[in-house]
């Protein structure tokens, strides 16, 4: 289980240079788990969520469902929840900054209590991550809406029938609209929703409380039901996690299995990582085998985009990938504004890497070298331990509770594949 106490003072210590052999299970997705978790608070009934990964983001959730008065039993990959004495529908400061997604507790405590008042969600490193997308719903469906003194105070007689059309495509939004909606008996319509696998276990999950929930192209029509019930729920394998560990397994010139893989989740991230030059063997819908043949990497193009197109969440490890290829690649960050901080920590260990706008470029290098670097954000950080593993000596990546946040046991994993790689605190 991860400690509080790492919260602000570990280090992971990588010497570079070793490939990474044998076979890595992959954990159930964070950003499916996080969604999935809040539904709970729409039913009075029992849920069961299976294969959770144990991670920082996960036990916030688990924490505000608790202040909120939930019963939550957490076992090894697995949550039990009981949200029928639920008696607040505040989700507090001091949470909802720790873990913006705690903004997902607005869509279900606003349906149940007719009621919600949710602190401002901080921007964070990466962008303004703003959430005017998720108000504009909740206003259409009737909700009175004020901001004060740093919270955002929500109220509505009976949630009426929406339709509406997503002005940009946002995952959070999707899933607050959609959890919220499940409670509206009468037919809401949401165009240019996010079809993300996150957003479409959710549905899984809604429709087994009782909502309909009919998706076509990026419209959903929903007809939900005032008393939703419990459910049981396997959450689907991260497909970032996977991502992560494919650009690991060929950046190192290794050869990696993962097993408890959604292949159909990992196309765009599969067909770049092909254009590279990696080898990858697809066993069966759940096993992926990447390997080199010790050919170099090619340098890519890459513009991120809403799913199925290229993650962003993928942007950071690939870009790490990059530093090492024979010439000149780009990357374009179309979806966050401020997405590229691992840029800085990279030429810290010998990149080349210039930004123009939303476009970095980078010069492929012969070798990085190790460097003590810090993490600014999940992915960021997950692209220095990528670096770190290639790089000539020792890499420090200080404040990983970034890394903890979003990756279940990340250095044990790469330790069982033959990296050499350690935590430690941060002030040894
Ligand atoms: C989700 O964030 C993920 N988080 C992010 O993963 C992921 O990077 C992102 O989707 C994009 O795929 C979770 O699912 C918990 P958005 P979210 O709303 O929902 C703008 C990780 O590494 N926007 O899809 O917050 C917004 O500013 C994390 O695991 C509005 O303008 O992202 C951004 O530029 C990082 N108004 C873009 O849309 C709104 O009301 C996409 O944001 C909402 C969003």
């Amino acid at each position: 289980m991860i400690s509080t106490t790492s919260y602000t003072s570990e280090s992971l210590i990588i010497e570079g240079g070793f490939k990474l052999k044998g076979k890595v299970r992959i954990s159930g997705s964070k950003n499916a788990s996080l969604p999935i978790i809040m539904s709970t608070l729409l039913t009075k009934e029992t849920c069961h969520i299976e294969d959770v990964p144990d991670l920082l983001d996960v036990k916030n959730s688990v924490e505000l469902l608790r202040l909120l008065g939930a019963q939550v039993i957490q076992g090894p990959n697995f949550l039990t929840i009981d949200a029928s004495k639920v008696n607040s529908y505040i989700a507090p400061d001091y949470l909802v900054r720790r873990m913006r997604a705690s903004v997902l507790a607005m869509g279900p405590l606003l349906a149940r209590f007719k009621k919600a008042v949710v602190a401002m969600p901080g921007g964070c490193s990466i962008g303004v991550r703003a959430i005017d997308q998720h108000l504009k719903v909740f206003e259409k469906a009737g909700a009175h809406i004020k901001v004060q003194h740093g919270y955002i105070h929500l109220e509505l007689k009976d949630i009426k029938p929406v339709e509406y059309t997503f002005e940009v495509v946002t995952v959070t939004g999707t899933e607050n609209a959609l959890m919220f909606l499940s409670m509206c008996e009468k037919r809401s319509i949401l165009r240019n929703i996010a079809i993300e696998p996150e957003v479409m276990d959710l549905i899984e999950v809604l429709r087994k409380m009782g909502a309909s929930i009919q998706v076509e192209g990026r419209t959903a029509i929903i007809r939900g039901c005032s008393e939703l019930g419990g459910f049981t729920h396997r959450v689907i394998p991260d497909r970032i996690e996977a991502g992560t560990f494919l650009v690991a397994g060929f950046m190192t010139k290794g050869d990696i299995e993962l097993e408890n893989v959604r292949v159909d989740h990992l196309g765009s991230v599969i067909e770049k990582l092909k254009e590279a030059g990696a080898h990858i063997e697809v066993y069966g819908t759940d096993r992926i085998r990447v390997y080199s043949k010790g050919n170099g990497i090619k340098p890519l193009s890459i513009s991120t985009s809403e799913y199925p197109g290229f993650p962003t969440d993928m942007q950071a490890q690939f870009m790490a990938m990059c530093c090492l290829a024979d010439g000149w690649s780009d990357i374009t960050e179309n979806i966050f504004e401020n997405r590229f901080q691992h840029v800085a920590e990279l030429k810290r260990m010998g990149a080349d890497i210039y930004v123009k706008g939303r476009t970095a470029f980078i010069r492929g290098v012969e070798k990085l070298t190790g460097a003590e670097v810090f993490s600014t954000d999940l992915r960021a950080s997950a692209s220095l331990v990528l670096a770190g593993l290639v790089a000539e000596g020792k890499t420090i990546v200080r404040d990983i509770y970034h890394l903890d946040r979003g990756y279940e046991r990340l250095d044990e994993k790469l330790r069982n594949l033959g990296a050499l790689i350690e935590r430690k605190a941060s002030y040894e």
